[in-house]
């Protein structure tokens, strides 16, 4: 037997009444209605005398006017009064929401063997990001089996980012991209229905809101990468290799230089793309944009919204493009990562 609420109560009750009411007064009606031809000459009211006329225009008539006044004086403070608070009922309604995005968010994220029971509440499962991101989104590693350029498999144990700091790199949009679709070739894999994956929409935005609510702030960012320090090479293995240098994430580094997930930018190529230091700086500092062209021959490729509309999208044009730093390192940084980046 299903507990009925309060409100499930409260309309049963009504529901009764009214029936009741209902069959009680056809009842009466039915048993009254006994009418003779005739009887509607006696019976109509419009038949019988109204009131006498200093009536109708005395008590009668000021009692109308007293109820219109009434009437009136509720329509005219009662409204704005409610409008004063629908701000506020908005507001709130709004604060509801999101915090409720952002514990079904929490819930998804953790590991999928996760202790912590499923909030019986929202009935979300767990999907096990922290699995492999960490509890609280501070990144971890994983074992993944790579194929090797022999055609042989090869497990290794593959570094997986924090997550504290993706809202500051990427908008929304792009974060909501990578859970969607993935990174093809890592193993981050897809988690949106687009992508092939077992999520909606709707989980996907609440993940999006709890991660923006783990982030860090951009002072606290670039306080934790005073650590790194402002030696270009540092600064390029902290925060840039495992994109761009194949096999960076599991400790097999390609000497060739060849890129990851992210393009290779040894052999000079970076002069040739950006004649110009300060253009190169602008990039770093600000991400690619989809289908916005950059250097001499750059074009942003990475679709920032799995709701745009994308002809062939091919996994890796999926994964989130190159993200913006001005948030997570220093313009002294910046400047020195870029450096080393064009003696490469
Ligand atoms: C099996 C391990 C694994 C699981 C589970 C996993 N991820 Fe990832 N995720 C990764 C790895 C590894 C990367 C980085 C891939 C690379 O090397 O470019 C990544 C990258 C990301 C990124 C991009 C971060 C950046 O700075 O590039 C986001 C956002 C992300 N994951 C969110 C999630 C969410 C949300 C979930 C749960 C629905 C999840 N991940 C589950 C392994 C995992
Ligand atoms: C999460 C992965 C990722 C990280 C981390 C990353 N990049 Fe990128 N980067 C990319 C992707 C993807 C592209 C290609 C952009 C495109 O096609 O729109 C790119 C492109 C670039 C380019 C232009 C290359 C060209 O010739 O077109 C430069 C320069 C660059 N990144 C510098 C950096 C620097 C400096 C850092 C670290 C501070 C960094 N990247 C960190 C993913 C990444």
């Amino acid at each position: 037997m299903f507990a009925a609420s309060t409100a499930q109560k409260l309309g049963t009750v009504f529901a009764i009444a009214l029936t009741v009411g209902w069959l009680l007064f056809m009842l009466a009606h039915v048993k009254r209605g006994a009418v003779k031809p005739g009887d509607e000459i006696l019976e109509a009211p419009n038949r019988k005398p109204y009131y006498e006329d200093d009536i109708l225009e005395g008590p009668k008539l000021e009692r109308a006017l007293t109820l219109a006044l009434v009437l009136l004086v509720i329509i005219g403070i009662g409204l704005p009064l409610y409008w004063i608070n629908e701000t506020r009922r908005e507001n709130g309604a709004k604060k509801l929401f999101a915090n409720t995005a952002v514990e079904v968010g929490f819930a998804l994220f953790q590991p999928a063997d996760s202790p912590l029971p499923a909030n019986p509440k929202l009935n979300e499962l767990h999907f096990g990001c922290a699995g492999c991101h960490g509890n609280a989104g501070q990144g971890g590693s994983t074992n993944y089996t790579i194929t090797t350029p022999l055609g042989t498999t090869q497990s290794v144990s593959w570094q997986v980012p924090a997550l504290n700091t993706a809202l500051l790199k990427y908008t929304p949009d792009t974060v909501r991209t990578i859970i969607v679709y993935g990174r093809s070739n890592t193993p981050m894999p897809a988690w949106g229905l687009a992508g092939g994956g077992p999520m909606n929409d709707s989980q996907i935005d609440s993940l999006v809101a709890y991660l923006q609510s783990i982030q860090i702030t951009p002072a606290a960012a670039m306080k934790e990468g005073e650590s790194v320090g402002t030696n270009g090479s540092a600064i390029f293995n902290a925060y840039c290799a495992r994109c761009h240098t194949k096999g960076y994430s599991y400790g097999a580094p390609e000497t060739s230089g060849a890129g990851a997930y992210a393009p290779n930018l040894t052999n000079g190529s970076e002069l040739r793309q950006f004649p110009n230091l300060v253009d190169q700086i602008d990039y770093v500092t600000k991400g690619a944009t989809y289908g916005k062209s950059y250097g001499t021959r750059g074009i942003g490729s990475m679709a920032a919204d799995p709701r745009l509309d994308i002809e062939t999208p091919g996994a890796a044009q999926q994964g989130g493009g190159m993200p913006k730093f001005d948030q997570v390192l220093t313009p002294e940084q910046i400047q020195a990562v870029v450096n080393y980046e064009r003696g490469l």
